[in-house]
């Protein structure tokens, strides 16, 4: 019979993480939406790629209940029991970026939650399309 050579556990180093790296499976719990609000800055800037792609997320995802323009009114709203809440003027301009996509990783208390459907790039550009839809709104009551 063959013996192969007996291992020992951590006989091998185990493999060091690269820095900036996450472990996929196990290691740090997920973060909650408070620490997210805290602790996440957006790295991306309004380019016109970046909120072009956030409208189209945006449009898609958000809009059936927020609508198109953030107001809240979106065709499937009338469903709801919680209202969807108004995302281009009031209380929403305030919200913290790290709020908003932590709302769209984790959902809110009525809203679903997108996990990891949408990647963290994907987050911050509707992030940036929701702060271009606050412009709008606030830019058309002025001129009103
Ligand atoms: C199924 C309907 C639905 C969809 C789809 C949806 N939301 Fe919501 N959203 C809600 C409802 C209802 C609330 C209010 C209650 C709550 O906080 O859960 C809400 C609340 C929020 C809030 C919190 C506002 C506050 O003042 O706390 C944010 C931010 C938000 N949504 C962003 C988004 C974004 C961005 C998307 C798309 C990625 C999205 N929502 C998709 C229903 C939805």
């Amino acid at each position: 019979m063959y013996r192969g050579p007996a291992l020992q556990p951590l006989e091998v180093a185990p493999r060091v993480m690269p820095s900036g790296t996450m472990p996929v499976k196990g290691g740090l719990p997920p973060m909650t939406r408070e620490a997210m609000t805290v602790h996440l800055k957006s790295p991306l800037q309004p380019t016109p790629a970046n909120l072009k792609h956030g409208e189209f997320l945006f449009m898609t995802d958000c809009a059936p209940c927020h609508g198109d323009n953030g107001r809240g009114k979106g065709p499937v709203a009338h469903l709801l029991r919680t209202p969807p809440a108004d995302l281009a003027m009031g209380l929403s301009k305030a919200l913290p970026d790290g709020y908003i996509y932590g709302t769209i990783r984790n959902g809110g208390i009525a809203m679903p939650p997108y996990y990891d459907i949408m990647s963290s790039h994907e987050r911050w550009q509707v992030v940036l399309f929701v702060r271009h839809l606050q412009q709008q709104a606030t830019q058309k009551t002025a001129s009103k």
